[in-house]
């Protein structure tokens, strides 16, 4: 299959790609379209046929359920059997935005995009072009982040072309998307609500709006750096790069000198800051993000591919701080840094 890469404007799209790409979906096909979190990979989600194609172009294992993407909270309110007050509060506050939200699936959502469970987890993406593509088409989409599965998130449309090049219809090219990391995924079929993955939005920001919520197994993070997440359908490999990473606590410096010695070629994933300045040389590669859990998120995939196409023997990154703020970017460096 030939996948066609179109550029589109990130705040003003062109109706007439929109059509296209609404076309391509209508008719049972892919298209991978920006989010403000990371790309994803799009198809009709009322549609079991096409739902299963995202499956098998991202080589998903059929177990792990797909986020339902709507256009406003009453089209999300279609594809649902309740819709507590939590619910409303939370949509009220956060959509469009990064925060997808668990509830019970009404019958219009095939049980491919559920992995055969009866919940659904839905959100409405805060980017011009998503907007545009869901109103366009008028159907609720189911989109992962568009990449193979384990591998990256993409944050730019060459991080989806690399790995999804053949396999799709269409990538809409807006450019790099501004968040940066997935969004944060809250089940509120059970009371109190649980964090399932941390994203974006943070638990504070959560609790601001409906109280107390459960930390989960994403909140591990805080206390036990080494102990591995358990959520539904999270697998722990996951957003990781093909280079083998490794994360230590504060500074990696001591490990990236020993590797170095070793003969490895070694890069460096640091945060900005006094410190940053004097290790120059250090390492084959030495990439800075910044000293602040947004910043750095945006930047995160991004300096990972760019890492991974470096052709590196070891990733090493300095651990940010064990703290809520940064819950989201640790439990993602966590996992990429799971074996294979
Ligand atoms: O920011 C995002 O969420 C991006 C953009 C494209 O919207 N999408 C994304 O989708 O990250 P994906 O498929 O890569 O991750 C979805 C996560 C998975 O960890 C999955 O297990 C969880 O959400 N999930 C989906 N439906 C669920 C459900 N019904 N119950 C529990 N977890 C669910
Ligand atoms: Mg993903």
């Amino acid at each position: 299959m030939h996948t066609e890469v179109v550029a589109i404007d990130p705040s003003h799209p062109d109706p007439a790609v929109v059509k296209r790409a609404a076309e391509i979906l209508c008719a049972g096909g892919l298209v991978a379209f920006p989010t403000e979190t990371v790309y994803g990979l799009g198809a009709n989600a009322l549609d079991p046929a096409a739902v299963r194609r995202i499956f098998a172009a991202k080589g998903r294992p059929a177990t792990n359920p797909l986020i339902v993407h709507v256009w406003d909270e009453e089209a999300a309110r279609t594809v649902v059997t309740s819709w507590p007050p939590y619910a409303h509060r939370l949509a009220a506050s956060f959509w469009p935005g990064p925060l997808s939200l668990v509830l019970p699936k009404s019958d219009r959502i095939p049980p491919e995009v559920t992995a055969g469970g009866p919940t659904v987890a839905l959100r409405v993406p805060a980017h011009p072009v998503a907007l545009a593509l869901l109103r366009a088409c008028r159907l609720p989409l189911a989109a992962p982040s568009a990449n193979r599965s384990t591998e990256l998130s993409p944050s730019r449309a060459e991080h989806v072309l690399r790995g999804l090049q053949g396999r799709v219809e269409m990538i809409l090219d807006a450019g790099p998307t501004s968040g940066g990391l997935e969004s944060t995924v809250l089940d509120l079929t059970v009371a109190p609500p649980r964090l399932l993955r941390p994203g974006l939005v943070t638990p504070a920001e959560i609790e601001a709006v409906i109280g107390p919520i459960v930390l989960g197994d994403g909140a591990r993070g805080l206390a036990q750096p080494s102990a591995p997440l358990k959520s539904p359908g999270l697998l722990e490999r996951h957003y990781a790069p093909r280079t083998p990473l490794e994360c230590v606590e504060q500074s990696a410096q001591g490990v990236v000198e020993k590797w170095q010695r070793e003969g490895l070629r070694v890069g460096w994933l640091r945060r900005g800051g006094a410190a940053a300045q004097s290790v120059e040389g250090l390492a084959t590669r030495v990439v800075v993000l910044p000293d602040e859990p947004r910043g750095y998120a945006a930047g995160l995939y991004a300096a990972l591919h760019d890492l991974d196409e470096g052709g590196l023997d070891r990733i090493v990154v300095d651990m940010p701080p064990a703290t809520q703020e940064w819950l989201a970017v640790r439990d993602r460096l966590r996992r990429a840094s799971q074996p294979t």
